[in-house]
């Protein structure tokens, strides 16, 4: 079901104490402010129990940053749907872009881990975008329509409306370069019209669609006022309570 989100990507930023600190000083501010929006947090995997023993059920969103695209085995270091699921994580990041650069990952690694993230009923979170590059050069449509496809399109109707999707261009990652409103709600509109050409309008409606790229306290209200962006992924502005704050109040 379609709905206002606020998701922190937490990446590696934060050691123990710290995390901590943080996911207490969401609490209190959940616990006295009133808000329009879910709010959801991808800790370091070391960290997703204490999150989840700190927040009441649905309280906040506990998110793996990343998961296997295996079941189960000898994969070193990585982390299967059946282990989220475990401690009851609402779900998981897939295709985030620092996966794709650092990792490899491609669209259909992305597709695999997101049917099983739904089939142990996870939320996931599937990022997408293009690079510098791919807009300078025109390709920016088609590069996003093609990462769409090949990641989701084998979904049912059912399945692909439990998927929150972030488009991310990989340009605004971590460079304070935003993309401005308009070029935002460009690539929103193309994916919910990709998805409704697919499986057909009231599907693509019910679908979030988060947008992620130096999404700071004053540009967030603005974005967000965009009717096909619903929320944002944040990353260097959910480190600090007082900035994660104002992007919330953005939907206020
Ligand atoms: O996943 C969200 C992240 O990639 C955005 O990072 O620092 O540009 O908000 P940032």
């Amino acid at each position: 079901m379609r709905k206002n989100i606020v998701a922190g990507n937490w990446k590696m930023n934060k050691d123990v104490i710290d995390a901590q600190q943080l996911m207490f000083q969401i609490l209190e501010y959940k616990k006295n402010n009133p808000t329009n929006c879910e709010v959801w947090i991808a800790p370091p995997s070391l960290y997703l129990m204490m999150a989840k023993d700190l927040y009441e059920k649905d309280e906040v969103g506990v998110f793996s940053q990343d998961m296997s695209e295996h079941e189960s085995g000898a994969y070193t270091g990585e982390i299967s749907a059946s282990m989220l699921e475990s401690i009851e994580a609402t779900g998981s990041i897939i295709g985030h872009s620092e996966r794709r650069q650092y990792h490899g990952e491609t669209d259909s690694h992305c597709n695999r881990k997101i049917k099983l993230a739904l089939d142990k009923g996870l939320i996931p979170i599937y990022c997408n975008g293009e690079t510098l590059e791919q807009r300078k050069s025109g390709q920016h449509l088609e590069v996003v329509k093609n990462q769409t496809e090949v990641a989701l399109f084998t979904l049912t109707a059912d399945e692909i409306k439990k998927v929150v999707i972030a488009y991310e261009p990989v340009w605004a990652i971590g460079t304070g370069e935003t993309a401005t409103p308009e070029q935002a709600q460009e690539i929103h509109a193309h994916i919910r019209n990709l998805i409704a050409a697919k499986y057909g309008k009231e599907v693509a409606d019910e679908i979030s669609i988060l947008y992620g790229g130096s999404v700071k306290p004053d540009n967030a209200k603005e974005i967000f006022s965009q009717p096909d962006i619903d929320g944002g992924l944040i990353g260097g502005a959910a480190l600090k309570i007082e900035d994660f704050a104002k992007i919330i109040e953005g939907f206020n």
